[in-house]
């Protein structure tokens, strides 16, 4: 991988989060994509900085990205981009949230960037070179016990209408393992995965923009990544299991004794996923709804086929 590509990502990403850090705090206006689906104005400029970046200096690649829809071009190349992962950690000023900037070549992640501005913590990996934080290396844990291993996880924005399904697998966590969190932004979680201070993290019905970075910096700093019942991973399968590879056979084991009363997993979508769902999905929208109108739109809303408009202006106090 050419050193130009990791360089414009980490000028995009220190450039978004110079100002995420400097509109922390401050009267952001927010709407909700879902019923629990924030998307702030900070967002928002942040993806247009980061994709003016890219596009200024590469204008015939492709962009995927959170919260615009790019038309294809074709491009070998595609940075996919989550600009604010971790939106309602950011409204809520509570500080732990990143930009995330991935770069695929001919379907294949060769470059994951991940910078969080609080901690001033920029995190990069290039196929087949290392992961590293600020420039160190840095390294999965050494942990081989499921017993004695901190895990971490996040919910998916339907978390309400699956909520015994998420609880199955949170509680099965629970008790296997040493102890649980869930911070609030999976490229974060994965990112502290790779530095070996969580051992194992699995999440359902994350996007290609919230683990692309994310899943190759594992990776390179000696983890595995697989889907959530061990298959093979893709940044379109949507769950993802990731550890330091010696808890992984572990952390499979105590998901299938919850997969008979679990979610099922989410077979990969096609990698336009996100953009003009196909009738299928819709479909599949509509049953997983079970058939109440109001969960349908919410489902929609969720997945991002409609948005609903609501303001709200928070100030840097909390009501
Ligand atoms: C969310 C965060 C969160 C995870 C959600 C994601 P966003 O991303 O990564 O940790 O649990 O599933 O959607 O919406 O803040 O970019
Ligand atoms: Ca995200
Ligand atoms: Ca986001």
């Amino acid at each position: 991988m050419e050193a130009r590509y990791l360089e414009l990502a980490i000028q995009a990403a220190r450039e978004a989060g110079r100002i995420q850090k400097a509109r922390f705090g401050h009267s952001n206006r927010v709407e909700l994509k879902g019923e629990i689906n924030p998307v702030t104005e900070v967002d928002l400029l942040c993806e247009r900085i980061i994709s003016e970046t890219i596009l200024n200096t590469f204008p015939d690649h492709d962009l995927f990205t959170e919260e615009t829809s790019f038309k294809g071009k074709g491009s070998r190349w595609r940075w996919i981009v989550d600009p604010l992962d971790g939106t309602t950690n950011y409204i809520h000023r509570f500080p732990f949230f990143a930009v995330s900037i991935g770069l695929e070549v001919d379907g294949v992640m060769e470059l994951g960037v991940a910078y969080d501005p609080v901690r001033d913590e920029l995190f990069h990996a290039a196929r087949g070179t290392g992961a590293f934080l600020n420039g160190q290396r840095i390294h999965v844990s050494e942990t081989e016990d499921l017993g004695q291993s901190l895990l971490c996880t996040g919910f998916p924005y339907d978390v309400r209408e699956n909520i015994n399904d998420y609880l199955s697998y949170f509680r099965q966590f629970i008790m296997k393992g040493f102890a649980l969190r869930r911070p609030g932004s999976a490229v974060l979680d994965l990112c502290h995965l790779a530095a070996g201070h969580f051992d194992g993290f699995w999440e359902f019905k994350l996007h290609p923009w919230d683990v692309a970075a994310g899943s190759l910096i594992v990776t390179e700093a000696g983890g595995q990544v697989t889907g959530i019942t061990g298959q093979p991973f893709s940044i379109y399968s949507k769950d993802i299991l990731a550890s330091n590879g010696l808890i992984h056979p572990q952390m499979i084991e105590a998901i299938q004794e919850v997969e008979p009363h679990g979610l099922k997993p989410v077979a990969p979508p096609h990698a336009s996923e996100g953009r003009n769902p196909p009738k299928h999905t819709l479909l599949r929208s509509f049953r997983a709804s079970k058939g109440t109108l109001s969960a349908f739109i919410h489902g929609l809303r969720d997945r991002g086929f409609l948005r609903r408009r609501v303001k709200s202006e928070r100030t840097g106090q909390k009501a």
